[in-house]
């Protein structure tokens, strides 16, 4: 059980944990290079230490030093016929997109994670990689297949043009990485455009890559060039449960530093701003994903309405803007939430737990849409963490704001933010 500090007013600058999705990335085309990369900062969470574990099991060298890591690739192919047995632990990131990369190689590979990963569907990788050429499977149950999956080498990896059932910048990573090995260009259409930062990453490695809104086209390569240094912005997801603690209380201003803000991730901010929240995006720095400071100052929230278009640029920040709705004067609806099924929980179910015991009304409405009504008098209460980190996060915000209340356990933030605590604690 975690008691949570309640918290009054902020006045601060603050820094945050590096980019997960892209710290991932870094590590993964970093090890299609023949040359040294330096990733700096790299976030050390247990997701991406995972996906560091797997890449190093694959004979790649790789040294944390400080705030970097240090990459010495070893070229598209990685060596060895012998069979390897990878544990992604709990990352669905991991184990979507380095699948993309092992349908291509030389060996089977075993692919495992701990229980919880053995619950998120994975057919939506199997399916395209399949029509790619790639001999992958798992174990079917029900309408989906899960883990442990087992690959095996493919004779050839097929380009040519995929549509995504769901927009999913897993999937469409694990399609442009077993694209690099095709025998002609992958497009890949989306019904939405999700988060590009494979797109962006695997340009500054040299590989030819088109997007273009719903559309990528990715073009085999031989090899990738390395930028030699890579900077990994802070992560906007982590950045967000901060954002809304200073919007929310009173008589604060809270300076977030060189936050990644790349427009097919930051949806949130958008929200926000509808919902009448003082948000400014400060020195504004256009690297190969842009990143910039951003000040939130103590607003008066209203409800808002969220598309159904909009939700893959905020996908992991429904919890914390659920937070947000509840302190906002009327209903916020938000549309299209069908993805938030199968995160580290079913989100939309944790979420309405987690309103529901500190007194926010929330009900759900068509399909997949849900509405929060914000306004109500918040009661001190015992929140459930559903094991999920972005659950757990934003309990502890929402803790913080109402005074007196727990969380069950904290400790699955690690998979993202383990320094979240620490840095809430240090807060006046
Ligand atoms: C991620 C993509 C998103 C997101 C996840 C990280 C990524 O998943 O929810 O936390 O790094 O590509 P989907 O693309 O499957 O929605």
């Amino acid at each position: 059980m975690h008691k949570i500090k309640q918290l009054k007013r902020i006045r601060k600058t603050i820094s945050i944990p590096p980019d997960k999705s892209i710290s991932h990335r870094a590590v993964i085309i970093s090890a299609l290079c023949r040359d040294k990369t330096v990733i700096k900062p790299f976030l050390r969470s247990e997701d991406t230490l995972a996906t560091l574990e797997c890449i190093k099991k694959l004979g790649v060298k790789a040294k944390l030093k400080g705030d970097s890591l240090i990459i010495q690739g070893r070229g598209m192919h990685f060596p060895g016929k012998r069979k390897v047995t990878l544990n992604a632990g709990e990352s669905g990131t991991t184990m979507r997109i380095l699948s993309g990369l092992l349908c291509a190689q030389k060996f089977p590979v075993e692919f495992k994670g701990k229980p919880s990963l053995n619950k998120r569907p994975m057919k939506r990788i199997i399916v395209p990689l399949s029509k790619m050429g790639a001999r992958i499977s798992g174990r079917a149950k029900r309408a989906d297949i899960y883990p442990p999956l087992s690959i095996k080498p493919a004779d050839k990896i097929r380009g040519g043009t995929f549509k995504l059932a769901v927009a999913s910048a897993q999937v469409k990573s694990a399609l442009m990485l077993a694209g690099l090995y095709a025998d002609r260009p992958t497009v890949i259409k989306e019904p939405h455009p999700s988060r590009d930062h494979t797109e962006r990453m695997l340009q500054v490695f040299k590989v030819k890559v088109a997007a273009m809104e719903k559309n990528v086209v990715c073009c085999p390569a031989s090899e990738l060039v390395s930028p030699e240094k890579l900077f990994v912005p802070a992560d906007f997801s982590s950045a967000s449960f901060l954002m809304v603690l200073g919007l929310i209380l009173k008589n604060s201003r809270l300076l977030i530093k060189d936050v990644n803000i790349n427009p097919s991730r930051c949806g949130l901010l958008k929200v926000l701003r509808r919902m009448g929240a003082k948000i400014k995006v400060k020195k504004l720095k256009k690297a190969y994903e842009p990143y910039a400071d951003i000040e939130v100052e103590s607003s008066e929230l209203k409800a808002a309405r969220v598309t159904a278009q909009e939700i893959p640029s905020l996908i992991d920040e429904i919890p914390i803007l659920g937070v947000a709705a509840a302190f906002a004067r009327g209903k916020t609806r938000i549309s299209g939430l069908r993805e938030l099924r199968v995160k580290e929980s079913d989100r939309i179910k944790s979420l309405r737990v987690l309103l529901g015991a500190a007194g926010v009304e929330s009900k759900i409405y068509g399909k997949d849409g849900l509405s929060i009504t914000g306004g109500a008098k918040l009661r001190a209460a015992s929140f459930n963490s559903f094991g999920d980190h972005r659950t757990a996060m934003s309990a502890v915000i929402l803790g913080s704001l109402i005074g007196g209340c727990v969380v069950d356990s904290v400790r699955c933030i690690r998979k993202s933010f383990p320094q979240f605590i620490s840095l809430i604690n240090q807060l006046p």
